[in-house]
């Protein structure tokens, strides 16, 4: 992304480098905050719902709350949307351009308990490297 600057080629190529360089994962990628709803942005993975809701699932809910939320087990998640049946753990980091959402990073993982905190923080590390070089 060095030279790069535009947001969609790079959350094209973030979502496949996570997809292809983390095991166990079934979807990366991103939604963007358009219309007061999250839209699907660039992805890895099986076809994805289209539009979420802010403060609904976990995408909704970590937009709402503007902080990372790590689901150990996502069928004990209250109005968590279930788009890949083979989801289990997800954690999902807000993206915020001057205090303001623009969008979200979501990973979802067939395995319980895939996130360790380690894990979470790269992916932290990986948004805050996003925004650096994208706006
Ligand atoms: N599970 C998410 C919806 C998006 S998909 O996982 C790609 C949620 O509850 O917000």
């Amino acid at each position: 992304m060095e030279n790069e600057k535009d947001p969609i080629a790079n959350m094209a190529n973030l979502s496949a480098l996570i997809f292809n360089s983390i095991e166990n994962l079934n979807w990366a990628g991103f939604y963007i905050y358009k219309d007061k709803e999250l839209v699907l942005g660039p992805f890895q993975g099986l076809p994805a719902c289209v539009r979420l809701q802010l403060n609904k699932g976990v995408c909704g809910t970590a937009a709402a709350q503007r902080r990372t939320i790590t689901v150990a087990d996502v069928h004990a998640f209250e109005g968590h949307v279930a788009c890949d049946s083979a989801s289990n753990s997800e954690v999902v980091v807000p993206i915020l351009i001057d205090e303001l959402i623009y969008g979200v990073l979501d990973i979802d993982s067939p395995v319980i308990d895939r996130f360790d905190p380690e894990l979470v923080s790269f992916f932290e590390d990986i948004v805050a490297l996003f925004k650096k070089t994208s706006f």
